[in-house]
């Protein structure tokens, strides 16, 4: 009788660009695990049944990505609360009585970063700074939130989307427009960048970090550069620093841990190895 493969993938369009089986591959590699992670284009208009029915495309469960994360979520017959509080799914599984199931681990991913390259960086649990208005400052958010942080400041450009996240998750998150940052930076514990500026091919983030308490931890979630403006000028300053690929790589493990088994460890060898495909110079 031959074993059976479970097999996983990630779903999305597009998906070519995904790093998602290169981490499930290491990791299935790594602990000797007889299974497969694919890559599986599914267009939006056909996203809702295609999870529906993830069990007759062979599959034990998938990673969602843009732009069918919202999708996903209205699919699933089970949503965990983060994923209840997004309204978006990243992760969805079967469980043992076949009801599909979803959750949603950018925060934990973001969480699990922090957790592992600055470890005790939410005793303070003082105020934080997140840049940006997205989906992942949502996470980030909700993430900050989750570990008791007494205020969470959201500065967009567009300072209705920080609003509209601030109205979402209440009185603790504070919503501004990009000119109160200078002022904002002065008390911070944390910093953390959502926003694509700096990021390769984009504009350059321009901030002025002279006013931010030397103790307070810089986080940017963009991980191509590697060490992007945003971090050398907190390095500089003697500010401590957490770069980005952590949170893509963290994300990934409740996924694993659910399909395959076995809660996977993100190494060091696993950082070099994407960063590596990603071309990102280290
Ligand atoms: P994600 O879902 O990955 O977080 P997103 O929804 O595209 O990404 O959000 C990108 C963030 O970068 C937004 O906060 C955006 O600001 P706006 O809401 O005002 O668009 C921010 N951003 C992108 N380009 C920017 C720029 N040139 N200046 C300031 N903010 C910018």
């Amino acid at each position: 009788m031959s074993a059976v493969v479970k097999k996983a993938a990630v779903t999305g369009h597009p998906v070519a660009h995904s790093r998602s089986p290169l981490i499930h591959g290491y990791w299935l590699e790594q602990h000797g695990i007889l299974g497969e992670y694919a890559r599986i284009d599914v267009a939006p208009a056909a996203a809702s049944d295609f999870y529906r029915n993830l069990r007759s495309a062979g599959l034990v469960g998938a990673n969602v990505t843009v732009p069918n994360k919202e999708i996903a979520a209205s699919a699933c017959d089970w949503l965990d609360e983060t994923a209840r509080t997004m309204g978006a799914a990243n992760t969805l599984w079967l469980d043992e009585t076949g009801r599909l199931c979803g959750a949603n681990t950018d925060g934990m991913g973001f969480l699990g970063n922090l957790d592992q390259l600055a470890p005790g960086w939410d005793r303070s649990q003082g105020t934080a700074l997140v840049l940006g208005a997205g989906g992942a400052a949502r996470a980030i958010v909700w993430a900050l939130l989750s570990r008791n942080f007494t205020a969470v400041h959201v500065v967009n450009r567009t300072e209705e989307k920080a609003r509209k996240i601030c109205d979402e998750f209440g009185s603790k998150t504070f919503a501004h427009g990009w000119e109160s940052l200078g002022t904002l930076l002065g008390k911070v514990d944390l910093l953390v960048n959502t926003t694509s500026l700096g990021m390769t091919g984009k504009q350059p983030l321009e901030i002025d970090l002279s006013n931010l308490p030397r103790h307070a931890l810089v986080n940017d979630i963009v991980y191509s550069p590697l060490e992007t403006e945003l971090l050398k000028q907190a390095e500089v300053q003697g500010n401590p620093t957490v770069d980005g690929i952590g949170m893509l790589l963290h994300q990934a493990v409740p996924g694993f841990e659910r399909w395959f088994g076995v809660r996977p460890e993100v190494t060091d060898d696993l950082r070099a190895l994407v960063l590596k495909d990603l071309g990102v110079f280290v």
